[in-house]
């Protein structure tokens, strides 16, 4: 962060779960290798899935860009939980009973599983057992409530029926789920990343996954050389690859969190709101006391050009709701929405031995492992009783066809009003800001550091073509299209790219 950002904010800019635990240190790919199931992506989803495959007798190689654990799964804010703001309405409404009852099982089962792997294993991960309240903060809210409370406890789930949420907030009715849970994930992640090397299996670190060829076994290309592998699970978030159009069905949000000190008493449970797009706070114990988390303000990536603007509201939201005494963290995450609001995973159309994992919709832990029990068990030729129901290649015609057409619709219009529009000229920048303008005749994403130095990249996404927009928050270019996102400097950051923005190189000194 620049010094300018830095005082706008208040909190160190880092998650909590990346600033409280020691950084990993596995090598990069240094010989062309094969394994039995390469993992591209070292979250939740990737380690689970490869901790699963390893158990059961196959070799695995996890594939990680950058540094497991420090992706979306290390900013997340760890709800093991199978209340999901108001899905159970939506669900049995739009898949049928059958589908919503699934759903749900697979849920409360990957609690279960997370349970099991922490006792099994003896992981020090401050794993507890809480509750997860879904609460309305206005009288408008509780017919929605009332409706998702009968179609959850219809289901077999959990819950109960509350006037109000334990929270120090006026609240007119919530939805209690017991039997939910929550962890310190990356305590849990990297206690279970070293249950993988051995063996003829391996963590691979700084190793960007670039493409998948075909032929038998296929091969990986990233930029350390060549991984060959009879199947390979893409679990890199947003897919890497375009094959199966998950890309045409999904859509990437931002979010933000704090993590507060407050003065005031609040239950060591887990809390959402009911309205969209939702706030949600939970607890962490820590040695210097419990810090709230709270979080929200939730925006489609590349889309909003203060994000600083969205610290500002969650603080206030924050603010309006509990004494603060301190903000000590801020961060912000990715979550990918699929738009019939259930996640793909599963075998990618087209394909014997290509298998993805995504759009969890913010509920990476539980989808997470549920990743990993339906992967694992597809590639061991076990039948999974969720297969079908998170299928990647099924369509809904009901809950995403007019999302097909509008979604995709804007994105064409981004791509071309990119291509036709001519940028202003750039005549000044103060430090700390960015802009996409023209400059020595050339369009060009300009950032000013905060000593007045400039980075100049070209603007052109590197997945397929749409124009980048700056995020003043966290100093990157964020892709409005599908989510990549690159730092002021052009590096990716966040896939589905994997290939940095070009550097520009300018005559023009005085800006
Ligand atoms: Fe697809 Fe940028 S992420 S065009």
């Amino acid at each position: 962060m620049t010094g300018d950002i830095q005082h706008e904010l208040a909190g160190k800019a880092e998650s909590l779960w990346i600033a409280t635990t020691h950084d990993t240190g596995f090598p990069s790919l240094q010989e062309n290798i094969s394994v039995d199931v390469a993992v591209l992506g070292g979250g939740i989803a990737g380690i689970t899935s490869a901790v699963f495959l390893k158990e059961a007798g196959l070799t695995v190689a996890v594939v990680e860009a950058k540094r497991i654990v420090k992706g979306v799964t290390g900013h997340t804010t760890a709800h093991i939980s199978s209340a999901h703001n108001l899905i159970y309405r939506h669900l049995i409404d739009h898949f049928g009973r059958d589908d919503a009852k699934l759903y749900a099982d697979a849920n409360q089962e990957a609690i279960e599983r997370i349970a099991r792997l922490v006792d099994k294993n003896n992981i020090d991960c401050d794993f507890r057992r809480t509750s997860e309240y879904i609460y309305a903060e206005s009288r408008e809210e509780l017919d929605k409530l009332k409706s998702e409370y009968e179609a959850a406890k219809s289901l077999g789930l959990p819950v109960s029926s509350a006037d109000a949420a334990p929270v120090p907030f006026k609240t007119y009715g919530a939805i209690h789920y017991q039997n939910q849970a929550q962890f310190h994930p990356r305590k849990y992640l990297l206690a279970l990343s070293q249950l993988i090397p051995g063996k003829g299996s391996y963590i691979f670190e700084n190793t960007r996954a670039l493409d998948v060829e075909g032929g038998k076994p296929r091969r990986i290309k990233t930029d350390k050389g060549y991984l060959t592998a009879k199947n390979i699970i893409i679990a890199t978030h947003y897919p890497i690859l375009n094959q199966g159009l998950l890309f045409m069905r999904m859509e990437p949000y931002r979010s933000y969190v704090l993590g507060l000190r407050v003065a005031d008493e609040i239950q060591e449970e887990m809390f959402d709101s009911s309205e969209e797009p939702s706030h949600y706070i939970r607890t962490h114990s820590t040695p210097a006391g419990p810090l709230v988390i709270v979080g929200g303000e939730d925006h489609p990536t590349g889309h909003e050009a203060n994000t600083i603007g969205r610290y500002k509201r969650l603080e206030q939201y924050a603010r309006a709701r509990f004494r603060v005494e301190s903000i000590d963290y801020r961060w912000s995450t990715q979550d990918n929405y699929s738009f019939d609001k259930v996640p793909f995973i599963g075998r990618l159309s087209g394909s014997k031995h290509l298998y993805v994992a995504t759009a969890f919709k913010g509920w990476g832990m539980t989808h997470g492992t549920i990743a990993g029990m339906i992967l694992s068990d597809m590639i061991l030729g076990i039948s999974n009783p969720y297969q079908e129901l998170y299928d990647p290649g099924r369509f809904k015609p009901m809950t995403t066809a007019k999302k097909l057409v509008t979604q995709n619709v804007h994105i064409a219009e981004t791509l071309i009003k990119g291509r036709l529009s001519k940028p202003e000229r750039l005549t000044r920048l103060g430090a700390g800001e960015a802009r996409v303008a023209e400059i020595d005749d050339k369009e060009a994403g300009v950032y000013k550091d905060e000593k007045g130095n400039i980075h100049a990249v070209s603007p052109v996404c590197t997945h397929m073509g749409c124009i980048v927009s700056w995020n003043n928050a966290e100093r990157s270019w964020d892709c409005p299209c599908h989510g990549s996102r690159f730092g002021f400097d052009g590096e990716v950051i966040h896939s589905p790219t994997v290939k940095n923005l070009e550097k520009e190189e300018f005559k023009t000194r005085k800006i």
